[in-house]
């Protein structure tokens, strides 16, 4: 049985429609991303789990029990909210002991315990009298310290990294998953970003306009999208035509030779953009299609692959992902 269960949850705002018939299950240890762009209602499935808000119908199951209606305090988990919600006066770790006051069954040494346990878990005991803000992503590790110190048994994250510059983002992406990791603790994490979703989560919960669109592994989502908004939602996809019918292939997918192969396509290079490694060609069809092709940058040098140069391509066949495969 999963640990956490939804159950064809629909929430309405007076007419507004945040949630519609929403069904997912979360296992135990598992770390699963809420994706979906903006106002797609995300956070609203979050606050659910949490008890913040209710469903208008559907249910909430929490390790086996029907939580529909427990209250939020009853649910035992951590949060950390979009805002993070800490005290800007307080330092690391009085803010970190303040979550813990709540608890009134600990003793104060126990608090205190718990309060320096988590805050070396997120690595900032050398700066624990310092102010949140005043770290690198140190309002993000302070909140998640506060959501871990009293052990819940999930974990819940909204948009914990969205305000960070890429760096540090990158850097807390595997801090959290690791801490993750060794907590064994089950935890949704929302977010808008495809990146952090495909790097830290074991399964992603692909949501649009307040219906999930695919649930699975990242890998699962990149290679075979479920509809056409999942498609172009993650990643990049080229969409063309392929006798009659509408093809959908990654720019990374796709081969450029020297020269004309037997079903081969020729094309146009309309621009080429250098990123590094990769090299992204953009190649314009005989039907004026205009695709793009990732190459490595010294294969892009060694074919002279460069604006108005004829590229020959090469779509192999097991990389396409025809369009009725796609439900949406
Ligand atoms: N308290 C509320 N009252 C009215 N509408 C809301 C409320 N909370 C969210 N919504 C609406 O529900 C939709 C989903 O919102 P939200 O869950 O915050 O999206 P996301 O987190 O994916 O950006 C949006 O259209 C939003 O305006
Ligand atoms: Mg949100």
């Amino acid at each position: 049985m999963a640990f956490l269960e939804l159950k064809n949850i629909t929430k309405r705002f007076d007419r507004q429609v945040a949630l519609s018939d929403v069904s997912a299950e979360i296992e135990k240890g598992e770390l699963v991303c809420i994706l979906g762009p903006s106002g797609c209602g995300k956070t609203t499935l979050l606050r659910i789990v949490a008890g913040l808000e209710s469903a208008s119908s559907g249910r909430v199951y929490i390790a086996g029990g029907d939580a529909t209606h427990l209250p939020a305090a009853k649910r035992n988990y951590g949060i950390v909210f979009q805002s993070y919600a800490l005290f800007p006066n307080m330092t690391v770790y009085g803010n970190i002991l303040f979550g813990l006051q709540q608890s009134k069954s600990l003793s104060k040494f126990e608090r205190k315990r718990k309060a320096l346990e988590a805050m070396k878990l997120v690595d900032l005991t050398a700066h624990k009298s310092k102010y949140p803000r005043q770290l690198s992503g140190g309002q993000q590790r302070t909140a998640l310290a506060r959501a871990i110190a009293l052990s819940p048994s999930f974990l819940l994250l909204d948009e914990p990294l969205s305000a960070l510059d890429a760096k540090v983002r990158g850097k807390l992406r595997g801090e959290i998953r690791s801490i993750q990791r060794e907590l064994g603790i089950t935890t949704i994490m929302v977010t808008h970003d495809q990146e952090e979703a495909l790097t830290m989560a074991d399964r992603i919960i692909v949501m649009n306009n307040a219906v999930v669109e695919q649930i699975g592994a990242p890998r699962e989502i990149y290679d075979k999208p479920a509809s056409s908004f999942v498609a172009s939602f993650i990643g990049t996809m080229n969409f063309y035509k392929n006798g009659g019918e509408t093809c959908a292939i990654r720019p990374e997918k796709i081969e450029i030779t020297g020269r004309m192969d037997p079903g081969g396509i020729t094309a146009k290079i309309r621009a080429t953009e250098f990123k590094g490694p990769l090299t992204r060609v953009y190649c314009v069809l005989p039907d004026v299609t205009e695709i793009c092709v990732d190459v490595p940058s010294e294969k892009a040098d060694r074919l002279q692959l460069r604006e108005n140069a004829t590229a020959f391509l090469n779509m192999p066949p097991e990389s396409l992902i025809k369009h009725e495969a796609m439900a949406g």
